[in-house]
């Protein structure tokens, strides 16, 4: 983690990083209940990774979607500013399955991302499942530079590679019933020692209305800098919805399903006040517990303001008119 002289209107990092002192909150509860309450009070009350003690993984063989990297970059998906450094990406993720502080890449290599199957379910023509290397070999892939926001009010910009979500709702022939694409993550708490304790309802879920799903911008994400994409990051498959609070952004997804009825979502079934199913970034809806205005920009030292729709208000902003704007940005 950089150290960095923090001006005074910076966000404290301990309310920065909400979710920690929810979660440590939450494992508190599940600890008491799975173990007796006798031994509550040495719960541990920091964040907490599996990098050290867990048994090492072992050595994954080559990835066989390598040869599909790089992508050619889409010139229609540019940010402003330097990419931040993947070395600096890959050593500040949430992806609670492996820990819940910043810094769970080693923890990570657990992830088995071979073989790994892509369930489509609900309300399709047909269900069915797919390899993901039979999935890659019917998309064609592209590089994308991303901005991308977490809820903690940090943010970073990232080349991701995959392919329209668009193209995968058309691969898996929802019925015209459809109101909602709903994406889950694995749920293997052998692969993932975060599923043993009770700290988010497993699996991880989220969800998109069928017009934020097919809107251009939506984008699913099987490679970032020019390779596969690394385990911390979600492989083999995630979303990025960039002009959404990175919670949004569902890691490794084994199935994608299709309803009439908006999905109960992780965030927002645990902190209904907290998250909602919306999540559309708003400098000017404070989280309950602290302001959205500005963001801090990870691997520098900057922190700018925060941008309505994450900077994408020209492309998504159209999904939500009429909308009541109060319940958007939550
Ligand atoms: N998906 C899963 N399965 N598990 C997670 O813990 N964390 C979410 C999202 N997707 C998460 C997840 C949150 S809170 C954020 S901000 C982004 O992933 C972080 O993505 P990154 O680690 O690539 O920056």
């Amino acid at each position: 983690m950089l150290i960095r002289n923090r001006p005074s209107w910076a966000i404290p990092e301990r309310d920065a990083t909400p979710e920690h002192v929810f979660l440590n909150r939450r494992a508190l509860l599940a600890g008491a209940a799975a173990l007796g309450a006798g031994t509550l009070g040495t719960a541990p009350a920091r964040a907490w990774g599996f990098g050290s003690g867990a048994a090492p993984a072992a050595p994954d063989a080559p990835d066989p979607s390598a040869a599909l990297y790089p992508a050619k970059a889409n010139p229609a998906f540019k940010i402003s500013g330097p990419v931040t450094p993947e070395k600096v990406n890959t050593d500040y993720n949430n992806f609670y399955e492996y820990g819940t502080s910043k810094h769970v890449a080693e923890a990570a290599q657990m992830l088995k991302v071979r073989p790994w199957t892509v369930k489509f379910s609900g309300l399709v023509e047909q269900p069915r499942e797919v390899g993901i290397d039979d999935l890659l070999k019917a998309m064609t892939l592209e590089e994308r530079l991303y901005r991308h926001r977490c809820v903690e009010a940090w943010a970073m910009q990232v080349p991701w590679t995959g392919f329209p979500v668009k193209r995968l709702v058309d691969f898996a022939k929802p019925l015209g019933s459809a109101k909602y694409m709903v994406m889950k993550t694995f749920k293997d708490p052998k692969m993932a020692p975060g599923q043993r304790s009770f700290i988010l309802q497993w699996p991880y879920v989220e969800g998109l209305t069928m017009a934020e799903a097919t809107n251009d911008l939506a984008f699913m994400v099987t490679g970032a800098y020019g390779k596969p994409l690394p385990k911390v990051m979600g492989a083999p498959l995630r979303l990025a919805v960039p002009w959404k609070y990175g919670f949004k952004s569902v890691k490794s997804i084994v199935e994608i399903a299709f309803t009439d009825k908006q999905p109960e979502t992780t965030w927002a079934a645990l902190a209904p006040e907290e998250y909602g199913f919306w999540a559309n970034v708003n400098p000017e809806v404070p989280h309950p517990r602290w302001s959205q205005a500005t963001e801090e920009v990870i691997g520098t030292d900057d922190r700018r303001p925060t941008v309505i729709y994450n900077g994408y208000g020209e492309q998504v902003a159209s999904l939500y008119a009429g909308m009541p704007k109060d319940r958007l940005f939550m």
